[in-house]
């Protein structure tokens, strides 16, 4: 069904501030041809007239659009911020005894709140309940309904310690169910983060977790955004983004404040104490120790441009410090970050782009080992933004079709996954790996011809006496090639073997 995007894609960024392109842009078609069966209208035409009037068709269609990906204690260490550095200091500095009001803006289906209750739960007991207010906003009224029942699966559990599982939920096969101690605690709201009038429930707030939602807006939509978010504040509260997304969110509205060594945002003159330690945050206590704690490296401290005079307040106090962007800093380089991503410390690597693409946001070195993190996280909408990024300084860059091929495929996006293998393959025969990924996704899709022509393909390559470059040049691979070779001959035998079965029929 050919149906005209435009005056679609202009109303829902109209309203909600959604940017609908590529990969959105083709859900959008699919979504739109659900639609307009569902709903009985003849054209698109007729079908866009009512959703101009309707508001229930166009929350059910956005309903249908947005990306709801999340996940339970997700960027661990910011949680942590909140605990050890932010919560301590505001509860400090409140002039009275009003609970301090957390709010998850893009709340999805309320992992991430959640996550922030238990989180001050382990470190405050039962006081939680009088020490804090939680709300969770989200245009998605179907995530909403969700994060209100409170019922989950093991796709929301990325690694998250047993004894947090254990304490905090009741396990049932599948499904696990949050106990109602947590989940009474968090007020879910309709909230359209683009709307110019917000409940009352989500006014007042002292600190506001935006994260992962600002990647699907422009930039001028993000700063409407984001003072937006800055009138929810009171006075020095802080506003915290996913630690990708800091940079494209320094629009000036808040001020950027780091601490130790993560950023966030402020409204007003924020005090930071000075630590009288380095923190030590036990992060293996929410999530494995694979994701641990950056440890700490030998790199020159950034310099600093100090700002607005402490005021009083029981802790040792400092000035507000406000980095200024390093112009080299030795120990970020682009070596040591594909070191630990080989190391699978993904923590540090992340740490060091965030600074190398700071100093040059184009790079597309950094853009893709990003990618590549991202999408070992299983963060694949993410990891297909960094990759098309990349793209768009190196247009011909092979590690960029395999990582979209490998974040489609694993969407289960077959089509755009052969897309992209394919065009590693055009743009590199040699790229043996995409061979060997599009082989695997025509065996799977019962193309058995090609899967062995891609298999015949890549056992060729492997097995010249100098194996041809591939022509991907960030990424750690780590494949052995007798293993690969071993695989390809393995899956031609059963391709063989099931011809002769379909034969003897
Ligand atoms: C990828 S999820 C992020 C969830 C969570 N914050 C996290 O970091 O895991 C993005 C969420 O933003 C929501 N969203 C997108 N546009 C919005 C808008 N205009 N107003 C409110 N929520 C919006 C989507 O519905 C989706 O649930």
């Amino acid at each position: 069904m050919n149906i005209d995007l435009e005056p679609f894609k202009k109303l829902i960024k109209q309203r909600c501030g959604l940017i609908l392109e590529g990969l959105a842009e083709e859900k959008l078609s699919t979504v739109l041809a659900q639609r307009l069966i569902v709903t009985k209208f003849g054209n698109s035409a007729e079908y866009y007239f009512h959703l101009q009037s309707s508001d229930d068709e166009f929350q059910d269609l956005v309903n249908l659009l947005t990306i709801n990906e999340t996940y339970f204690f997700r960027e661990v260490e910011q949680l942590h911020l909140l605990t050890e550095r932010l919560v301590p200091r505001l509860l400090m500095q409140r002039k009275d005894s009003q609970p301090l009001r957390i709010l998850s803006a893009g709340c999805s289906s309320g992992e991430e709140p959640f996550s922030l209750v238990m989180a001050l739960r382990e470190k405050y007991g039962d006081e939680v309940s009088s020490l804090f207010s939680f709300a969770g906003g989200d245009i998605d009224t179907q995530a909403l309904a969700k994060a209100r029942s409170g019922r989950y699966n093991e796709f929301s559990f990325r690694g998250v310690a047993t004894a947090i599982k254990d304490r905090y939920f009741d396990h049932d096969g599948w499904d696990y169910h949050l106990k109602d101690e947590i989940r009474n605690r968090v007020e879910f709201q309709e909230m359209n983060l683009f709307a110019e009038e917000f409940p009352a429930a989500l006014h007042d707030c002292d600190i506001i977790f935006f994260r992962n939602v600002s990647i699907y807006f422009d930039t001028q939509t993000r700063r409407i955004i984001q003072q937006n978010l800055a009138s929810l504040l009171n006075e020095n509260g802080c506003l915290v983004i996913g630690t990708a997304e800091t940079i494209a969110n320094d629009l000036g509205v808040l001020s950027l404040i780091e601490e130790d060594g993560l950023f966030y945002f402020s409204k007003g003159q924020l005090i930071v104490p000075v630590p009288a330690t380095a923190p030590v945050f036990d992060f293996s206590r929410y999530v494995p120790s694979k994701m641990a704690a950056p440890e700490q490296c030998d790199r020159p401290e950034l310099p600093f441009v100090r700002c607005s005079p402490p005021v009083a307040s029981s802790l040792p106090i400092a000035e507000v410090v406000v980095p200024v962007v390093a112009p080299f800093d030795p120990c970020c380089n682009i070596d040591e970050v594909q070191q630990y991503c080989r190391e699978k410390r993904y923590k540090e690597a992340m740490a060091m782009i965030v600074i190398l693409l700071e100093q040059n946001p184009g790079d597309a070195s950094s853009l893709l080992l990003k990618a590549h993190i991202q999408l070992n996280s299983k963060e694949f909408e993410l990891a297909d933004a960094s990759a098309r990024q990349a793209l768009e300084t190196d247009p011909w860059s092979i590690d960029a079709f395999v990582l979209l091929g490998l974040a489609a495929k694993w969407r289960d996006l077959v089509k755009e996954a052969v897309r992209w293998f394919k065009q590693a393959v055009y743009a590199r025969h040699e790229c043996w790996l995409a061979r060997y990924y599009l082989a695997d996704l025509y065996r799977v899709g019962g193309e058995s011809d090609k899967a062995r022509r891609e298999y015949r393909g890549v056992l060729q390559l492997l097995s010249q006496a100098t194996v041809p470059d591939h022509g991907i040049k960030v990424l750690p691979l780590g494949i052995v090639h007798s293993e690969l070779r071993f695989l390809c001959e393995h899956q031609l035998g059963k391709l063989g073997d099931q011809q002769r079965r379909v034969r003897r029929k």
